[in-house]
């Protein structure tokens, strides 16, 4: 039995990636130059100044920090205004199902992501009462790939990191994942997401009883 079940929250529990999109391209447009969804891609899993950064050198833009953090927190408002609207429609599936199972054996539940509005989303969607605890953009000083979101979660609730369990959609959370000692469940395509332990395309591929036969 895990010690601890570690979720990514943008893209595991809802595809908030949508709405960090419209934000970005929003900025983007109101700096005049387009952005894509497939550049969008490149900001998956990393930190909101790391993907401000990204987004200016696609558009070629220089800035000082000041503009920048000027900028980061506009699209955060942008950002904000779209997913003030997210309702428990928006969880992905198989997502609840599993987390009541992990509740109901007593295995800690605990949220590892980079994200600063984790904990307004989990309200949004009304999982926050499932989670032990929580661990975001706010509490990690260092980005994935570092370990550090994770080292803390499995701390949080007194877990062996070698026994404890992640579920990630991003190349640098699962690099991060794996630098912790974790066992980690990719949700997305072999092809795309290396050096994970293990494959779903969709969280409604999880159960209790796939979790317990890895
Ligand atoms: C990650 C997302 O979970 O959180 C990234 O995958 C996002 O796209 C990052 O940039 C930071 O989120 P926020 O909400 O703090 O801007
Ligand atoms: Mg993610």
């Amino acid at each position: 039995k895990p010690s601890a079940v570690i979720f990514d929250l943008d893209g595991v529990l809802v595809d908030t990636a949508k709405y960090h999109y419209q934000a970005w391209k929003e900025l983007a447009s109101e700096m005049g130059f387009s952005f894509t969804e497939k550049e969008n891609e490149r900001l998956k899993g990393v930190s909101r100044m790391d993907s401000l950064n990204i987004l200016l050198e696609i558009g070629g833009v220089q800035l000082t920090e000041t503009d920048k953090l000027k900028l980061a927190s506009q699209k955060n408002k942008h950002y904000v205004s779209l997913i003030s609207k997210m309702d428990t429609s928006e969880i992905l599936p198989g997502v609840s199902e599993f987390l009541i199972e992990l509740k109901q054996k007593k295995i800690p539940v605990v949220l590892g992501s980079a994200s600063k509005n984790a904990k307004r989303i989990l309200k949004q969607i009304n999982l926050l009462p499932l989670f032990d605890s929580i661990i975001d953009g706010t509490n990690v000083a260092k980005a994935k790939p570092d370990p550090e979101v994770f080292v803390l979660g499995a701390q949080a609730v007194d877990a062996d990191p070698s026994s404890c369990v992640v579920f990630e959609d991003a190349q640098s959370g699962i690099e991060a994942a794996k630098k912790a000692g974790m066992y980690v469940i990719a949700v997305g395509e072999k092809g795309i997401l290396k050096g994970a332990d293990d494959y779903i395309i969709s969280m409604s591929e999880m159960s209790l009883n796939r979790l317990l036969r890895r």
